[in-house]
């Protein structure tokens, strides 16, 4: 079977890579091979093996006929969106890895697919190589999904490990997870917390099978920690984790991304490094927790080759997910309610007026004290928060 790939970045070619080494495995498996018949990229990639594959028109691609799979390992929304729908319409199945284009337009383009008797998949576009969309979209199909806690991006998880465990420097641990082929090209996607927040997005549509937008979900990232916050955090006996959440809250689900305080006896707490990790939480199932290399050239092409496999499987079929093109309101977010650990550097009198009786976490630095809050709404929180001031950091508990 001819296949292509548009984006010869860190994952097309590590699609390529896996396609290469484990050909012989994948071709019994299957019945036949998938051979690699073009290559989109607008670069010159002298001497690489599949040299002769290069094209810069995707309409090569779309216009022949033997080509049935199309991998989209370009990233961003455009040109990617007119890409896969061209390849779509001419029939031919697609997978990618990219999370944007999936959060942005996936409701759209399963319903092209649909229309053209064909799929459009995306297993690496979330938990790099962790097999989490079809075991949600297929192995959990009995369950009603009650919660999903992810540590969906592997830059800040690796950023933030290192914080804890060596106490590094925020710049040159982001450099290094760049040059590790972790980070987006912008690592402001991973840092600031979009990343994980389209992809629980991403989750959150297939567990409620409407649409959601992810421009609902309030979302926070870790730029903002400090090597101080990990300080407290350690004195209280926690870690900080980047989690995205999605907690299923009468007909609809309560979303939010951003770092909490996790405690030992929490399964998040023990996710070191790149590795991701997806707890699912189903009513027949219970506690479930999939984990995995979240990122990396080599996990995230293994899940598009995955893909590639079960496009293969099903070519002129449509499978149907269920992930239908209505939005779903999320639930207000100002009604979801924590406990927060919040640095300042008011009085403590005027905590105790705004807050009443704390508990304090001290480090006996000069001109600020940590304390941390009842449980309360987001909205009651920011109200007290407001009127306290001398606010430095607040992060909630998991
Ligand atoms: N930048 C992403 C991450 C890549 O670090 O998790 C995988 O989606």
């Amino acid at each position: 079977m001819k296949v292509a790939i548009m984006g010869y970045g860190t994952i097309g070619s590590g699609v390529a890579k896996v396609l290469d080494t484990n050909k012989d495995i994948i071709t019994e498996r299957l019945g036949e091979s998938l051979d690699i018949k073009y290559i989109l990229d607008l670069r010159d990639f002298p001497g690489d093996p599949h040299e002769s594959c290069f094209v810069k028109d995707y309409k090569a691609i779309a216009d022949d006929k033997e080509v049935k799979i199309v991998v989209e390992t370009m990233g961003g929304v455009e040109p990617a969106f007119t890409f896969v729908k061209a390849m779509l319409e001419a029939g031919k199945s697609v997978t990618t890895s990219n999370k944007a284009l999936v959060a942005d337009k996936g409701a759209e383009l399963m319903q092209i697919a649909e229309a053209h008797n064909t799929n459009f998949v995306f297993e690496a576009a979330v938990g790099g190589g962790i097999p989490i969309i079809r075991t949600i979209t297929a192995c959990l199909t009995g369950d009603v999904i009650e919660e999903i806690d992810a540590i969906c991006n592997g830059t800040t998880n690796y950023m933030l490990t290192n914080m804890e465990q060596f106490g590094s420097d925020y710049d040159e641990i982001l450099a290094e997870a760049q040059s590790l082929g972790y980070a987006e090209k912008d690592p402001t996607a991973d840092v600031e917390g979009h990343d994980s927040c389209r992809k629980i997005a991403i989750l959150t549509s297939l567990i409620s099978g409407k649409n959601v937008d992810f421009n609902d979900i309030p979302t926070e990232g870790i730029s903002k920690i400090s090597s101080t916050d990990f300080k407290y955090a350690k004195a209280m006996g926690y870690s900080i984790k980047l989690i995205a959440r999605s907690i299923k809250c009468g007909n609809t689900y309560s979303c939010r991304v951003a770092p909490y305080l996790v405690k030992p006896e929490q399964m998040l707490y023990h996710v070191s490094g790149v590795m991701n990790a997806v707890a699912v939480r189903g009513n027949m199932l219970g506690e479930s927790m999939y984990y995995g290399a979240g990122a990396g050239a080599l996990p995230t092409a293994s899940a598009v080759v995955g893909d590639m496999v079960f496009l293969a499987r099903n070519t002129e079929r449509a499978v149907k997910i269920g992930w239908a093109d209505e939005k779903l309101t999320l639930a207000n977010p100002s009604e979801q309610k924590f406990k927060y650990f919040v640095r300042t550097s008011a009085l403590q009198s005027n905590i105790e007026n705004e807050f009443g009786e704390v508990e304090y976490s001290t480090l006996d630095l000069d001109e600020e004290v940590g304390f941390i809050t009842e449980e309360m709404t987001e909205s009651e929180f920011n109200e007290r928060k407001t009127a306290l001031g001398g606010i430095i950091s607040v992060i909630r508990f998991f």
